[in-house]
Parts: structure tokens; C-alpha cells; sequence
């Protein structure tokens, strides 16, 4: 049993609490909030989608059987932009899914494009990077809900460049039928649409950021620092 009700979190989201993993600092665990459970998350849903068993709504799992699908059929490349996902553990929150934690070179934990996009805008790089993701969410035709930028993180090279953004939330479908049934045409179509969103969400934000309007917390890391020191201190090592 990993017991994090100890740990600090180093991000939350309206689901789940994301801790850096006590005993490997390149791993993250992702638990259901204790405040906000899958039996909440289901009675918000307005029906049909509440009708659906407890375990559809579980993003943990859907996550983790996403992932691994789409790496059984296009192998490796999808780990450019999505982040690896490994197994379930028993944790003091109950199950945790322990994924890939995402540092920018320097050790700290990458931020979401919506803190890199408040803190440095949209420069060419980024659109550049927001670009290379977009496409291949389009070419590898990724089941996924929304777009958001407070689930993209920009990971950094040492000198403040950006390596790649990776998703680290919402994948799996957003309607009761499994994307995978769809024609694959039809796939096509509703990721151009949510690439279209995407990007038009990016606009209205930095409208928002140019009119002097602070952004909500969501996406938004509290102890960027503190991780970074514990990860160059090499008090935890890596197993991976
Ligand atoms: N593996 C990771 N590496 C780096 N940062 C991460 C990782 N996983 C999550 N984060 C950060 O933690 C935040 C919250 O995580 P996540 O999106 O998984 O929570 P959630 O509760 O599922 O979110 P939502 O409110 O969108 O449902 C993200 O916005 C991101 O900034
Ligand atoms: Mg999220």
C-alpha cells in the first residue's frame, strides 16, 4: 500500500489528485478525489451517460485502456505525445494509476500550455508545437474528448525550448458509442472539429490574458519548485 495522504499533491483537476510517486520521481500517481467520487461524477451526468456502470466514468481506467490500445496498433510513436501509462497500485486513496511524470529538463514538472501560454505567450515554437500535436491527433486518429490546454503539458529542453507538448487527460470517448465504431471518415471529422476548437480556445484565452484577466486556477501547478528539489537532490531514484 503507497500512502500519499502524507504527500502534498503536486496538481489537482476537478476528478483526480496527481502526486509524484514517493519512490520514483520520474512517476506520477493519479487517484480519484476523495471529495469528488465516481458516484458524484455519475449522478452530475444528466441521462442517458447516467445510466452507464460506475467504471465508465472511472478516468483511470479508461485512460489506461486507451493508451494501450492505440500502442498495440501504432506502436511506440504514440509516447511523443501522449504519456506512458504503466499499472494500477494500492494507495491510502484507493487505486492510483501510475503513469509517466512529464519534467522539463531542468527537473521541474512541466507546466500545462495554459500556464506556458499565460507565462509566455503564443510565440512561433508554441504554435509550431501545437501544431505537431494537432496533426497527430489527426493522423493517428486518437480517440479523445475536448482539447484542453490545462491537459497539455509543454515539456522544456535546458535552455527554455520546447521538446514536445504530451496529453496527459482526456482520452477515451466523449459520446456513448466507441470512437473506434465509428467510419473512420467520421473519425477524421471529429477530430478537425476538436482541433478547430482547440485552437479557437487558444485565441479567446489569450484575448482574455491580453485584456489583463487573470486565468482560473485549473491547470495551473502550485508546487512546481518543491518537486524540482526533490528530483535533482536524487532522494528518489529513478526505476525506470
Ligand atoms: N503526468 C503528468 N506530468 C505532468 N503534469 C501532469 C501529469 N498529470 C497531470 N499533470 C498536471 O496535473 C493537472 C491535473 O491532472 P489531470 O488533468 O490528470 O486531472 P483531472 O482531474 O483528470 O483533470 P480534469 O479536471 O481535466 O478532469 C494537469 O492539468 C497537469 O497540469
Ligand atoms: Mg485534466
Amino acid at each position: 500500500m503507497i500512502l500519499l495522504q502524507q504527500i502534498k499533491p503536486f496538481a489537482q483537476g476537478g476528478n483526480r489528485l496527481c502526486f509524484v510517486h514517493p519512490e520514483d520521481a520520474n512517476l506520477c500517481i493519479k487517484v480519484r478525489r476523495p471529495d469528488f467520487t465516481l458516484e458524484d461524477l455519475r449522478r452530475k451526468k444528466g441521462f442517458p451517460k447516467n445510466l452507464r456502470r460506475l467504471s465508465a466514468f472511472d478516468d483511470n481506467l479508461e485512460e489506461y485502456q486507451v493508451i494501450h490500445s492505440l500502442e498495440k496498433v501504432c506502436g511506440d510513436t504514440i509516447y511523443r505525445h501522449i504519456y506512458r501509462c504503466y499499472e494500477f497500485v494500492e494507495t491510502d486513496f484507493g487505486p492510483g494509476l501510475v503513469t509517466e511524470l512529464i519534467r522539463d529538463a531542468d527537473g521541474r514538472v512541466s507546466v500545462s500550455l495554459k500556464q506556458y501560454l499565460w507565462a509566455e505567450g503564443y510565440h512561433s515554437a508554441c504554435q509550431q508545437a501545437v501544431g505537431e500535436l494537432t496533426h497527430f491527433w489527426l493522423a493517428q486518429a486518437v480517440p479523445s474528448r475536448e482539447l484542453l490546454t490545462h491537459n497539455i503539458v509543454v515539456q522544456l529542453d535546458d535552455i527554455g525550448n520546447i521538446v514536445r507538448l504530451v496529453v496527459v487527460d482526456g482520452l477515451g470517448a466523449s459520446t456513448l458509442i466507441p470512437f473506434k465504431w465509428l467510419p473512420r471518415m467520421l473519425q477524421k471529422r471529429k477530430i478537425q472539429a476538436k482541433i478547430k476548437r482547440l485552437n479557437d480556445r487558444i485565441s479567446d484565452f489569450l484575448d482574455h490574458c491580453a485584456e489583463g484577466r487573470e486565468p482560473s486556477r485549473v491547470g495551473m501547478l502550485m508546487h512546481r519548485d518543491e518537486t524540482a528539489k526533490e528530483f535533482i537532490s536524487g532522494s528518489c531514484q529513478s526505476k525506470r
